[in-house]
Order: C-alpha cells, then sequence, then structure tokens
C-alpha cells in the first residue's frame, strides 16, 4: 500500500488492537489497485481517494510542526476542512475567531498554512483553559490556570493574535471583532455554542466560513440538534460533513 494514512485514535473503540486488525484485513481484501488512498483514523476509514490534503505542502508542514499527540494527528482531516475553509475566508473580509481553541493546535496549523502574518487581520482564540472546582464543561488533558500562558506561548509568532481567556458567550459581549471572514465552533457545549452563534454570526460576512465541530458526530446528537434547528430557522441547511465536523458558508 502506498499514499495510505493509518491513525491512531478511533473514538468509542473497546478493543483496540482487534478493532485495527479487523480494519487491515477488511482493506486486505480490497483488489490490489483499490488498496490505495487509505485514510483510517478519526472513525473514518475509506480507500480509493485522493486525500489531496496530504499533498499539501504548507499544510502537512505546519501539521507536522505543531500537531504533537495521537489526536491531534488523527484529526488530520478535520484540520484539512479547517485550513480549507481559512483560505476561503480569506476571500472575504473580517476577522478569524475560534470559540474553544484548547491548546490552539487547529489555530495554529491554519496560522502556518494560510501564512496569516502576511494579513492584516486578528484571530481572536476563546477559551476557558482552567477546570476549576464546579466546572461544567467537558475536561480535557491539560486544563489547569497554566494552559492560557502555554496557548499565549504558541501564537507569540501570531502579532494579529488574540488569546482570550472567558467564558462563551458572556465574553464574546465585551470582547469580539464586528465582521467574521472564519468561524469555528468547537466548545462540545450545546448552550455555548448557541449562544456564540446568537452574537457572532449575524458578524460573519456573506460568503464567510463557518464550522461547527462534531456537529456529525453521535455522541453530541444534541448539539447538532440545537444547531441544525438554529440554522434552519435562518433558512441555512448545515452539511454533515464526512469528518464529524458541519459547514455552513453564510
Ligand atoms: C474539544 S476542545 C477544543 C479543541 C480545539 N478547537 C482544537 O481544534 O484543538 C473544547 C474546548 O472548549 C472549551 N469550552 C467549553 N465550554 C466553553 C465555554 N463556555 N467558553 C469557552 N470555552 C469553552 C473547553 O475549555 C475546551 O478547551
Amino acid at each position: 500500500m502506498s499514499n495510505n494514512y493509518f491513525g491512531s485514535t478511533f473514538f468509542g473503540v473497546a478493543r483496540r488492537n482487534d478493532f485495527v486488525s479487523a480494519v487491515h484485513s477488511l482493506l486486505n481484501s480490497l483488489r490490489p489497485e483499490w488498496q490505495r488512498g487509505v485514510f483510517a483514523g478519526d472513525n473514518l476509514i475509506t480507500f480509493g481517494k485522493n486525500l489531496s490534503f496530504r499533498f499539501d505542502q504548507p499544510f502537512m508542514k505546519a501539521l507536522e510542526e505543531h500537531a504533537s499527540d495521537g489526536v491531534e494527528k488523527s484529526i488530520i482531516w478535520r484540520t484539512a476542512i479547517l485550513v480549507w475553509a481559512a483560505r476561503n475566508g480569506l476571500r472575504r473580509e473580517g476577522d478569524f475567531v475560534e470559540c474553544g481553541c484548547y491548546r490552539g493546535t487547529s489555530s495554529r496549523i491554519i496560522c502556518d498554512a494560510v501564512e496569516f502574518n502576511r494579513t492584516d487581520r486578528t484571530f481572536y482564540l476563546y477559551d476557558i483553559f482552567d477546570y476549576p472546582d464546579g466546572s461544567t464543561h467537558t475536561k480535557m488533558p491539560g486544563m489547569g490556570p497554566q494552559l492560557y500562558d502555554e496557548v499565549c506561548r504558541k501564537f507569540e509568532t501570531i502579532p494579529r493574535s488574540r488569546v482570550i481567556k472567558g467564558k462563551v458567550p458572556e465574553i464574546l459581549t465585551s470582547d469580539s471583532p464586528d465582521r467574521i471572514a472564519f468561524l469555528h465552533i468547537d466548545m462540545n457545549n450545546v448552550a455555548a455554542e448557541i449562544g456564540a452563534l446568537d452574537l457572532l454570526f449575524e458578524r460573519v460576512t456573506p460568503g464567510g466560513m463557518i464550522v461547527l465541530d462534531d456537529y456529525g458526530y453521535l455522541p453530541y446528537r444534541a448539539q447538532r440538534d440545537a444547531e441544525r434547528q438554529w440554522f434552519a430557522e435562518r433558512g441555512y441547511d448545515v452539511m454533515e460533513l464526512p469528518t464529524g465536523q458541519g459547514l455552513v458558508i453564510k
């Protein structure tokens, strides 16, 4: 096999070794000429595809530099979608926004892949970063009082980035851009995501790109239902991508 990608992360798998060997045996049952262009990772298994993003040099270079663990590497196709959306966002007026930046990995990859420093835009990155007692958001590795500083350091070389510690949607009322060309919402939190849409959608420039992470992931069905209805009420149909993201072009 050549040009194939096997990630190390699948969500919901109980017996990883059994699962991975079953995937290999499934792919080995294909005709040899179809045992190429295989992608397996992030709950997506496909074959005979061009996987064009793997030949996108700026994207691959940025990914190699900034994706540090198995999850960040395995979500390569999702990250490629973000880079595609960000590049297309550059054709529209406005700033870039990520609600729920966590370690900042996806946005940092975007900055390199689209040469963000050559633009005159600002990248707004929001997160709570910490997990104090009584928190209700999903706990993730590395969250704590130090994470904000770590993410600030990651964006030190992106002068027009703003790493903002605070809770969405509340923080958006005091510190957010007027015009948005690219909006990534990834908080695994229905109320926060709908709150972000309530405040920011109007500011997205026509033709601006909106990516909703986890929209297609079954464990986040409540999020999908709320967002689907929210967009339907405004005359938009969200595209559920095979990567598990939702896509809207305003
Ligand atoms: C899945 S992670 C984001 C991953 C990141 N977008 C990436 O691509 O690497 C979800 C993040 O949302 C943040 N979050 C959850 N609820 C939030 C809220 N109300 N306001 C701000 N951030 C929130 C969490 O702190 C967490 O870091």
